[in-house]
């Protein structure tokens, strides 16, 4: 009798569109990402400039951070900054990634390759310095200029383009651990580099590709030689 229960529940789960099947359960890390795969199309899809940010953006805040969800892509390199995790590559379409920050530590001031990116706190906190991007013609060495500074905490959700401007993340607590989901659609700063720039003089560097690790797969080597700075 269980037996017949049990398949004729799971074969109905089966058959519930997606965004039922979340109403049943907890809106758990899974959902989020299904949800994103959605709108993005995996494959096809829509192109970047079709992309809803402020969808995307909401997906994130209604996700409730869980550890019990994203420990399974948990590392940390202690003798990084930080450490960035696969979760997902969608297709070209997006990367998903989870980040972990050393205490006091954090990225350097950098674009974002002309992608949406949005990054949601899922424990401690992080501090956002957000800097108006030098004028592209300019060749005088002029020190960056602070357009904003924030810190958020769990489950707060901050989102940047280059048309808002450059940014900077950092860690601010002296002891303890920040974790962090970022969302990158197109994921071009992996596909095809960024750059970094000096806050003192403005001058940006080339960096040819952003490079993240997978605990789940195991696949560690892919650490490369910019993770001191990756983006
Ligand atoms: C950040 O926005 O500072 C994190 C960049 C990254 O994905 O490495």
């Amino acid at each position: 009798m269980s037996s017949t229960l049990l398949s004729t529940t799971t074969t109905f789960d089966k058959g519930l569109a997606p965004s039922y099947q979340h109403f049943k359960e907890k809106y758990n890390l899974e959902c989020l990402v299904d949800d994103i795969k959605q709108h993005l199309g995996e494959s096809g899809g829509i192109s970047s400039e079709e992309v809803d940010e402020e969808y995307l953006i909401s997906l994130a805040r209604k996700y409730i951070s869980d550890p019990s969800d994203w420990i399974e892509y948990f590392y940390n390199d202690t003798s990084k900054n930080y450490t960035r995790n696969a979760i997902e590559n969608i297709n070209h379409k997006a990367n998903i990634l989870l980040l972990v920050w050393n205490p006091g530590k954090g990225s350097p001031i950098h674009d974002h390759a002309n992608a949406h990116c949005i990054m949601k706190v899922l424990a401690g906190q992080l501090h956002e310095t957000v800097y108006y991007a030098p004028e592209t013609d300019s060749k005088e060495a002029k020190p960056l200029a602070i357009k904003s500074a924030n810190t958020f905490g769990m489950n707060e959700v901050t989102y940047i383009s280059d048309d808002i401007g450059l940014h900077r993340v950092h860690n601010p607590h002296p002891t303890q651990i920040a974790v962090s989901l970022h969302l990158y659609t197109p994921p071009n700063a992996a596909d095809y580099g960024y750059n970094i720039f000096n806050e003192a003089t403005g001058s940006a560097s080339y960096v040819s590709q952003a490079h993240s690790v997978s605990k789940k797969f195991g696949l560690f080597d892919l650490l490369g030689e910019d993770v001191d700075h990756p983006l």
